[in-house]
């Protein structure tokens, strides 16, 4: 049989067979400890830092998706920094995207490994891969949405005894399978489109190995960076709708895109989904579909805080992926970028509503002062 849709998937992953009188998704099982069985210890759950139902229910989905084995934490960063610190020892290579999300650069400078950054670009030669532990890529990346070959750097990696790790957060495990292509990891933020109502935080680490799956599950009860319940419970709420929301804000996107390559005060409109994006060729190669991210540039930062003000839909929020269409200026972060850049998340408005409503806004906002 052929594999079944996106959609289909996603409202039917992780679930159980129907049983008269049950719900559709199980409640959060809300335990610290459990009863224990008389001979324990057996295949029981005893306590919540070591398992939980609900986490096994959104694990089996998610890792469904990702076409690997699944270990879910309370956030992207718990479950990068966990990776991190499972697969590298003292004074291992570790290669990490110089353009990728920041804190994964801040969170090395604890570390006692050494670090090369490789732009998400390249050159990926043999010997920007030569002597790591660990590749790590972002791709589309964050904020820049550049894009690289997970295949072809998987296969440089591997031929010199490297393990590639792919941060897939900004694409989701719809949009690009990296286990599929090659990688060993596919981690991720599921606090942006895969949770997607921006009302909790969550991440979580996919892998093709088991007996890495089994380090990292035991990793993170030895480490106590565990999800709740009922954080993991809203996440798999959310995933049910994680197609038809995709596919909204890539349709809100492409018409944002569209729109504002041509206004007047905008520049280098950026969105791997555009025929004549830089990171098109690879990224229709590799990735299933597109999402609702895109950046733009404005001349200075004071006219994407106009631009912000003057808009009755997109409100400034550093996250992305969400419901609600959203404006972030990277550099007033610290991110490496130009000072009117925004990092723009389509959300779930109706395309001409928010077409209009953008660039109406962006209109006033070159026209009128500063309030
Ligand atoms: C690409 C990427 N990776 C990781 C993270 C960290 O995720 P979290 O905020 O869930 O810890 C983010 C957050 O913005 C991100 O954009």
């Amino acid at each position: 049989m052929t594999e079944w849709g996106d959609g289909t998937r996603c409202v039917h992953a992780g679930s159980t067979e129907p049983v008269a009188g049950q719900p559709f998704l199980a409640g959060p099982v809300l335990a610290a400890p459990y009863h224990l069985s008389p001979g324990h210890p057996g295949a029981d759950d005893f306590y919540g830092r070591a398992g939980n139902p609900t986490w096994r229910a959104l694990e089996s989905a998610i890792g469904a998706l990702d076409g690997g084995l699944c270990t879910v934490f309370p956030s992207g960063m718990a479950a990068i920094t966990t990776l991190l610190r499972t697969l590298l020892s003292p004074g291992d290579l570790l290669v990490v995207p110089s353009d990728g999300y920041y804190l994964v650069r801040t969170f090395l400078t604890g570390l006692d490994v050494r670090v090369r950054e490789v732009p998400t670009v390249g050159p990926w030669t043999a010997e920007a891969v030569a002597g790591a532990r660990l590749v790590l890529l972002e791709t589309p990346s964050n904020p820049g949405l550049d894009v690289c070959d997970i295949a072809a750097i998987a296969e440089l990696a591997h031929a010199v005894g490297a393990l590639v790790a792919v941060d897939n957060t900004t694409a989701t495990p719809l949009g690009q399978r990296p286990l599929e292509l090659g990688a060993d990891v596919s981690v991720a933020s599921d606090t942006k489109a895969v949770a997607g109502h921006s009302d909790v935080l969550f991440g979580h680490v996919s892998v093709t190995d088991e007996a890495l799956w089994t380090e990292l599950q035991r990793q993170r009860t030895v480490s106590g960076a565990i999800p709740g319940p009922f954080e993991t419970w809203m996440v798999h709420r959310g995933l049910g709708t994680l197609d038809v929301r995709l596919a909204r804000q890539a349709e809100n996107a492409a018409a944002l895109v569209a729109k504002l390559r041509g206004h007047e005060a905008v520049a280098d409109v950026r969105w791997p989904g555009s025929p004549d994006d830089p990171s098109h060729a690879i990224a229709s190669r590799q990735m299933r579909r597109f999402g609702g991210v895109f950046t733009f540039e404005l001349a200075s930062a004071e006219l994407v805080t106009r631009f912000v003000r003057e808009s009755r839909l997109v409100s400034a929020a550093t996250s992305f992926g969400g419901l609600h269409s959203t404006a972030d200026r990277r550099a007033h972060w610290g991110d490496p970028v130009p000072e009117g850049l925004v990092r723009f998340s389509a959300g779930l408005e109706d395309s001409h509503d928010l077409v209009h409503d953008v660039v109406d806004a962006l209109d006033r906002a070159v026209g009128g002062p500063v309030q």
